[in-house]
């Protein structure tokens, strides 16, 4: 099945979950990785990969002793992530997003450098975002970047609240249109 077909199939499936009907542009793409400095990044995070846009440009770039750890709670999309991308410096991880902490230890890590966020935000329950952002928060080294993109400015409060500097771009070269977080921890 075409991705944009098996995404929409979801997208029906899992409303709540998947909160998007078609995959990102390679447009979105870019205004999420371009603020993470590759060759420095040890440990990098991804919540909600979805089909793997990120995912794949973020092995692309990232360094041959980095770890990726994916979050993906879809049972579709985690089963096509298994068997569509074959690499050492990955550890997929079929939980919510809300246990980082867990996942990241037991692969012998306790800060990441980066957490690129796909998220739906908007329509997760507050105890449910609120969390998640916490635990990114805390998760993050000093310096680190939590980076979210969204359809709405709806978690801006909530972002900004939270962490210490946030930054905001847009793209229009998206279906929808979507606005990007760039969220920074200031504190060790
Ligand atoms: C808007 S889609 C984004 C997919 C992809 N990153 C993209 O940009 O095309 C959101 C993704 O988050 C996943 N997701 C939703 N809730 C989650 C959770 N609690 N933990 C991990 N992944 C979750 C969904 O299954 C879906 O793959």
């Amino acid at each position: 099945m075409a991705k944009k077909t098996a995404f929409l199939k979801q997208f029906w499936q899992e409303k709540k979950m998947v909160g998007a009907m078609s995959p990102s542009s390679k447009y979105l793409a870019y205004k999420m990785l371009r603020n993470i400095d590759f060759k420095k990044a040890k440990v990098i995070i991804e919540l909600g990969p979805g089909t793997g846009v990120f995912t794949k440009k973020i092995l692309e770039f990232m360094q041959p002793d980095a770890k990726l750890l994916v979050f993906e709670l879809n049972d579709t999309f985690y089963e096509h992530l298994k068997e569509e991308i074959i690499d050492d410096r990955l550890i997929l991880i079929h939980d919510s997003a809300e246990f980082i902490q867990k996942y990241l230890n037991e692969a012998g890590f306790i800060h990441v450098d980066y957490i690129v966020s796909s998220l739906p935000l908007a329509v997760f329950p507050n105890k449910l975002k609120t969390n998640i952002i916490n635990v990114s928060y805390e998760t993050l080294k000093n310096q680190g970047k939590y980076i979210q993109f969204q359809y709405s400015l709806n978690s801006k409060r909530l972002l900004e609240d939270r962490f210490d500097a946030v930054h905001l771009a847009f793209t229009p070269l998206n279906f929808p249109p979507a606005f990007v977080y760039t969220c920074i921890k200031e504190k060790a």
